[in-house]
């Protein structure tokens, strides 16, 4: 559930109407719901309920400090992949001992930071980069505290471009060479092992593939406990899907994870991590655009909207479906036809939907794209010289801007011109 309902035929987010945010900020620009956000952290957050945990906010999902800090406000942990994230986590709020450090080219930079601002654990991916942890920490007398990444060579069965668990992905340690790598981080006094971490893939909609996986952590965990390593810890990774399609059958609920994780690996009275991102972020945000033209084409019909593959690549890069929705409610049994609703990039590429049923919108209409909180503004780019979209943030009747859209001057400011052309 979110908090993006019609109320007398009008689109709100909570208690605001869209309409007046648009008219205040102009389009396109994306909205978030406090209270969307809140509920479904806690949903994790209950989940896991029947032990110890922390529920570690993917931060690459949405990075905004005020999405962050409303998070770490509710206790949540964050999981970062750069020097940047970390930064973001710091700026919002978020207490060192609650980031996990994640991703599979942490330069040596980016530890020394992170090692500097104190760090929870780093989540290891590799032989090379251990050794380059531990040469770091040593460096400057610290001690750094690891889980390293399993692959357990699992089929998400999710699309090929956000699998990660199978071993021929770039992610994490073959599981078959774990135990010798985990004796090898042993010898190396930069390193404290923790734990393990796992993480297989983005929108699961099944637990099946997650079952597989942390069977397999569990059983190592029993080994590496067996010769003297101290797992304390179990990062179960992100991964849960959430519902792009209201029409679709719906992807597993939190609290069916948490069963899953306590059935899995409950019995060996671990801190249990996760890293949900999409399923917090997702649901919680929306993108709102204006049609600027209805052209009508030979065979086809285009929505010619004024948000394009810049502000939402999605579509463009995964073939991604999102709800389309007019910000006025079409009537009961408004007829409907199909429509190409594109963008204005000059590229086909530039497509959200292809024939898709709709009602009849004008010009100047006002259109929100569903489910668009998470891997939305965080993978916007200024393509075609569009400026990035502003992000407004709803709490009950009252919203703010969290980031403001940059003015043409600003945009242009970021270039310079050698003196010598
Ligand atoms: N932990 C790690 C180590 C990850 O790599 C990811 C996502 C997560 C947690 C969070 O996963 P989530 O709960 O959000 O599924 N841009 C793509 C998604 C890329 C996901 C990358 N890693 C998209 O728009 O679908």
């Amino acid at each position: 559930m979110d908090h993006f309902l019609y109320r007398a035929g009008v689109l709100h987010a909570e208690d605001v109407p869209l309409a007046d945010i648009a008219a205040t900020v102009g389009t396109p620009f994306y909205c978030y719901s406090a209270a969307t956000l809140t509920r479904h952290y806690r949903l994790f957050d209950e989940a896991l309920a029947w032990g110890p945990h922390l529920v570690c906010y993917a931060v690459k999902a949405n990075a905004n400090l005020a999405v962050l800090k409303l998070l770490g406000d509710l206790g949540a942990g964050v999981d970062v992949v750069s020097e940047g994230e970390y930064r973001k986590a710091r700026a919002a709020g978020i207490p060192a001992d609650r980031i996990v450090f994640s991703g599979v080219g942490k330069t040596r930079t980016e530890m020394r930071h992170a090692l500097q601002g104190g760090i929870r654990q780093f989540n290891v991916e590799s032989e090379p980069e251990m050794v380059a942890l531990d040469e770091v920490a040593r460096s400057m007398g610290a001690v750094a505290p690891i889980a390293l990444r399993i692959n357990p060579d699992v089929d998400a069965q999710t699309h090929e471009k956000i699998a990660t668990g199978r071993s021929e992905n770039k992610f994490g340690i073959p599981i078959s060479r774990a135990r010798a790598v985990y004796a090898h981080a042993a010898c190396l006094p930069g390193l404290r092992v923790v734990g393990i971490d796992v993480h297989i893939g983005s929108q699961l909609t099944s637990l099946v593939p997650f079952e597989a996986a942390y069977r397999k952590v569990g059983a190592l965990a029993h080994e590496l406990r067996a010769e003297g390593h101290a797992i304390e810890r179990l990062d179960l990774g992100g991964g849960l899907g959430i519902p792009y399609e209201r029409t679709n059958l719906a992807p597993p609920l939190p609290t069916e994870y948490g069963d899953l994780i306590r059935r899995t690996v409950g019995d060996l009275g671990c801190e249990i991590e996760i890293e949900p991102g999409r399923l917090i972020a997702g649901n919680a945000g929306i993108l709102v655009s204006r049609v600027i033209y209805v052209k009508e084409g030979e065979g086809r019909d285009f929505l010619i909207v004024d948000a394009a593959m810049n502000d939402l690549i999605r579509p463009a890069m995964y073939g991604a479906h999102h709800e389309i929705v007019p910000l006025i409610e079409p009537a009961p049994g408004a007829p409907m036809r199909p429509f190409d609703i594109v963008g204005p990039v000059c590229e086909t590429g530039d497509t959200f939907a292809r024939a898709r049923d709709m009602t009849t919108l004008g010009e100047g209409d006002l259109i929100a794209f569903r489910s668009a909180g998470a891997y939305g503004a965080v993978m916007a780019s200024e393509y075609n010289a569009r400026p990035l979209v502003p992000e407004v943030l709803v709490q009950g009747d009252h919203f703010a801007v969290i980031r403001a859209r940059p003015s043409f001057d600003e945009m242009l400011a970021r270039d310079t011109i050698p003196e010598w052309l």
